[in-house]
């Protein structure tokens, strides 16, 4: 077969150059055709569109033409012609066709229509199908909108250790890390594990935020974001939470409440127009085949002002929501973490808009939060997004050592384990602020896709590891 070089399918569908020869590779989605003539529809995951291959069969060997069946892999030299039929403006008439792979009849994506269930079971070959290779590129797209959008305001991309020896949401869901032999494990007088002799000489974990160590960065360089897997042990199988995550979390010196929340805002809005401004083909195959309100919800989200409202005005419209009749599954009163039922009632029914959530109880939240003057809450401000629930979590921090001190000794928290974080509020402490938005929760309100797993290439979840 004659060597010219390989056009993308993305490039190539955008060529009007009628006669050229081209190259195109990738793999077969459906073929059919009659006696006389067969049409192959190929794509090489550089776009959701394929390009029809049209090949006249008295040209090929026939045993060939025979294995080019469903997702077999082909490199193809051919003319480019203008296209009538196709759905595209060109096509590509066969001059050469290699069979680089053959796909035999028990490829897992030969049907269409598949659930996503069993697609999980085939993460593998899911990729391959046009639903997956829509939310890749997509995913692909949103973290360089994420990068361009700290790059472009002067935030410096600050990378915080995967493995740590301290538990920053103090929630306790930590993977442990060790090198010990867990069949033979030392203990001391008390039946606790002696850790001296394990490879960091103490216990230590996948870290569950880089926030503590983002604080580090913040209060040195000014503004800071990270963006890296995240670890949470949380047994909770729901369609929101993963074991493994990706987390993006800013931090920055010299912020108030205020613009903290403005700052949120402004991002969730920037990559949601990215989406819609970078991912059309891909969004408009999703509109049609997910969710045919995905494009309408996306274009209202970056339109409209986020509600800004404090957890004790939520409560009241919850409670005010309960008198007059509205069932939820779990109870609330002032002092209760919402749920994602009270969550959604606030975002979905009674606002229908984003809300940015502030002003929490402090016994629902982490030590590391301002105490407002009334003693009793706490500067966070979570956005609550339609369909996922909390998709931001964020605050203005305790920057007084006394009275950071003081809540790390209510709740407990191991000091010697604190020091280093202590310092930055010992030396040139300043006030500061910063959030934590979950990656792949954005990916799901920007797909429209329903389970988180299906919004990462190999999901982590309570007894799935596979892949
Ligand atoms: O609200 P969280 O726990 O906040 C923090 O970790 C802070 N340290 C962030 C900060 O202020 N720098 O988590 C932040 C976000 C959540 O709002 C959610 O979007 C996501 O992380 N998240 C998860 N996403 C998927 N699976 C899980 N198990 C998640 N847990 C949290
Ligand atoms: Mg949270």
């Amino acid at each position: 077969m004659e060597s010219i070089k390989r056009t993308k399918i993305i490039d190539v569908l955008r060529r009007e150059d009628y006669g050229a020869t081209v190259n195109v590779k990738g793999w077969v989605r459906t073929k059919r055709g009659s006696k006389a003539v067969n049409f192959i529809a190929l794509n090489d995951g550089s776009t959701i569109n394929n390009v029809q291959i049209v090949a006249d069969v008295t040209k090929f060997d026939e045993e060939m033409l025979k294995q080019i069946t469903t997702g077999a892999c082909l490199s193809v030299n051919g003319e480019l012609v203008q296209s009538i039929g196709s759905g595209q403006n060109v096509e590509i008439q066969a001059k050469e066709i290699e069979l680089l792979g053959a796909c035999p009849s028990d490829y897992p994506m030969q049907k269409k229509g598949q659930s996503f269930e069993y697609m999980r079971q085939h993460a593998h070959m899911r990729l391959r199908t046009n639903t997956f290779g829509a939310v890749m590129r997509i995913r692909h797209n949103m973290a360089i909108a994420i990068h361009k959008f700290f790059h472009d305001r002067g935030f410096f991309y600050f990378n915080t250790p995967i493995i740590t020896a301290s538990d920053c949401e103090g929630a306790g869901e930590m993977f442990q890390v060790t090198t010990k032999n867990l069949y033979d494990l030392k203990k001391d007088e008390n039946g606790s594990i002696i850790y001296d002799d394990d490879f960091f000489g103490k216990m230590t974990s996948l870290t569950v935020s880089g926030q503590l160590e983002g604080e580090l960065g913040a209060t040195a360089l000014g503004q800071i974001y990270t963006f890296g897997p995240t670890f949470r042990a949380e047994n909770s199988n729901t369609p929101r939470h993963l074991a493994e995550f990706w987390m993006i979390e800013p931090e920055v010196a010299f912020i108030d409440k205020d613009e903290l929340m403005d700052l949120e805002e402004e991002f969730i809005k920037y990559c949601v127009q990215w989406a819609l401004d970078n991912c059309q083909d891909d969004l408009a195959f999703l509109n049609k085949m997910i969710d045919k309100t995905l494009i309408e919800r996306l274009q209202s989200v970056v339109s409209t002002d986020f509600v800004r409202l404090t957890y004790t005005e939520g409560i009241k419209i919850l409670e005010d929501a309960i008198a007059g009749g509205k069932k939820f599954e779990f109870p609330i009163s002032w002092g209760g973490d919402l749920a994602s039922e009270h969550e959604r009632y606030l975002v979905e029914e009674h606002f229908k808009k984003p809300v940015i959530m502030t002003d929490y109880p402090r016994e629902i939240k982490a030590f590391y939060m301002k105490t407002n003057e009334d003693g009793k809450t706490m500067q966070g401000t979570d956005v609550l997004f339609p369909q996922i629930g909390e998709i931001i979590g964020g605050s203005v921090r305790e920057e007084n050592y006394d009275k950071l001190m003081h809540e790390i000794e209510v709740r407990n928290i191991p000091m010697k384990d604190m020091w280093w974080y202590l310092d930055t509020r010992k030396f040139g402490s300043c006030p500061h602020a910063g959030f934590g938005l979950g990656f792949e929760r954005l990916i799901l309100f920007v797909t429209g896709m329903q389970n988180i797993r299906d919004v990462i290439p190999f999901p982590r979840t309570p007894k799935t590891a596979e892949f």
